[in-house]
């Protein structure tokens, strides 16, 4: 069975009922319908994707197989792809938007209203199945960038494969071709490695399975679509916060993994803000690590590293690559009775991050909604998969191509408006940044 084979595979899978083989002229047949139906909706100025039927809603917030273990939904069909897709992974996809999906369908055979549609069903009114391979989930962000997006695809009808890699770039390229064999009709990947995930992408082409980069870059590869924050300013941000704090004098900068392009771009701003005063003689770069893979022992290393050898006058700020790695810096400053002495910025508004903003350890932090995220890179998955080419207004280089990109704005976040942006947004609860008493 080849992948596209496959494709049509699991979408039986996941329905139940529907019939084992279509041959080609009926798949001709609901295509065309489909079609019909999509125009018809144009034409009464339905461009827009109608809201979830209750059914995809109520799979958004139906219970997730999480660890281990088949799904419910592809429940013991005994189908190979069905196994590998859910059986094995770190997270499967639940049962409720198949349910969602045939409630709101009238049969395989026959297309679903026009107003009842979802965008990510496919022609015969099944769920759009999207891969969505990840780096890791030990970080705090990550498991939230998974629970979002899952909960954005299945709202539009899709459902989601979820498998991380564990940051083995080897793991990472040998879960996607699963996915890819299993036939998703659509790769997201946050990449471990820029470079290494490059195979993934071509081997997906070779599939006519589209790729779409999520908040890091694949780099040397022919990349559909990037969506992400624009992580350059995210490092502006820092920059630019810092110096209204320490307009001159000694910075430390503690990098994130120089594997991951991401890092690269927020380095990228930083300097763009700091280098003409770097230039003047005002602002000194007395230390400049990455931290390997983004582990808070590294940046520890690194900011034990910087203390021992600037000692403890000799450094006047601290940028740190994110809040992980932030924490690291405020640990190790707190080793030396400098912690909420020397300013201090991270990225990303972890929870503890804010509480050490709170608590006047931290200085600043860049937020990033990844709800925003997960819903836009949703949506244009769920285009992608039905052949649609998404219109996007920026383009970044990865080496190989300009990559049609998506940059959302990330805003920063120092003591004065935790309120109005991370608890506004239920990013965090009021009560997780500052205890139950305030
Ligand atoms: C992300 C950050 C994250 C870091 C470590 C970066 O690519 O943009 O938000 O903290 O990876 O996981």
């Amino acid at each position: 069975m080849n992948a596209r084979e496959a494709r049509g595979s699991i979408g039986r899978e996941r329905t139940s009922g529907a019939p084992q083989r279509r041959t080609l002229s009926a798949l001709r047949l609901s295509a065309a319908a489909a079609l019909l139906a999509l125009l018809l909706s144009a034409c009464s100025g339905g461009g827009q994707p109608p809201q979830a039927a209750p059914g995809a809603a109520a799979g958004a917030q139906g219970g997730q197989a999480e660890a281990g273990g088949a799904p419910a939904g592809t429940g013991d069909t005994g189908s190979a792809s069905g196994e590998a897709l859910g059986g094995s992974g770190e997270a499967g996809t639940s049962a409720a938007p198949a349910e969602g999906a045939e409630a709101g369908t009238s049969g395989a055979e026959n297309p679903p209203p026009a107003e009842a549609a979802l965008p990510g069903l496919d022609a015969s009114g099944r769920p759009l199945v999207i891969g969505f391979s990840m780096d890791t989930l030990l970080e705090e962000r990550w498991k939230k960038d998974r629970d979002l997006f899952r909960a954005a695809a299945e709202k539009l009808g899709a459902q989601v494969v979820v498998k991380s890699a564990d940051g083995d770039d080897a793991r990472q390229v040998a879960q996607a071709e699963a996915m890819i064999s299993q036939g998703v009709d659509v790769l997201v990947v946050v990449p471990h490695n820029a470079e290494a995930t490059a195979a993934i992408v071509s081997k997906a082409h070779k599939e006519g399975i589209k790729v779409l980069s999520y908040d890091r870059l694949i780099t040397n590869a022919d990349v559909d679509l990037y969506v992400s924050f624009d992580n350059v300013e995210v490092g502006r941000l820092q920059a630019k916060a810092m110096l209204s704090l320490v307009p001159e004098g000694n910075y430390a900068y503690i990098g994130g993994a120089a594997t991951d392009n991401n890092a690269h771009q927020f380095k990228q701003g930083v300097f763009d803000i700091l280098q003409p005063l770097i230039d003047r003689g005002d602002i000194r770069i007395v230390y400049d690590q990455w931290s390997k893979d983004w582990k808070p022992l590294y940046a520890l290393d690194n900011m034990r590293e910087a203390l021992a050898a600037n000692g403890p006058t000799g450094i006047d700020a601290v940028i740190a690559a994110n809040d992980a790695t932030g924490g690291s810096v405020v640990e190790a400053l707190g080793e030396r009775g400098l912690a909420g002495k020397i300013p201090v910025a991270g990225q990303d508004a972890d929870l503890a991050a804010i509480r050490r903003i709170a608590a006047g350890t931290q200085t600043m932090t860049v937020y990033k909604p990844i709800g925003r995220l997960a819903e836009e890179t949703a949506k244009l998955a769920v285009a992608l998969a039905q052949g649609e080419k998404p219109l996007t207004s920026r383009w970044v280089n990865n080496g190989k191509i300009e990559v049609p990109s998506i940059l959302l704005p990330p805003i920063a976040v120092d003591a004065n408006n935790i309120d109005s942006t991370v608890i506004k947004d239920g990013f965090h609860t009021r009560a997780e940044v500052y205890g139950s008493g305030k």
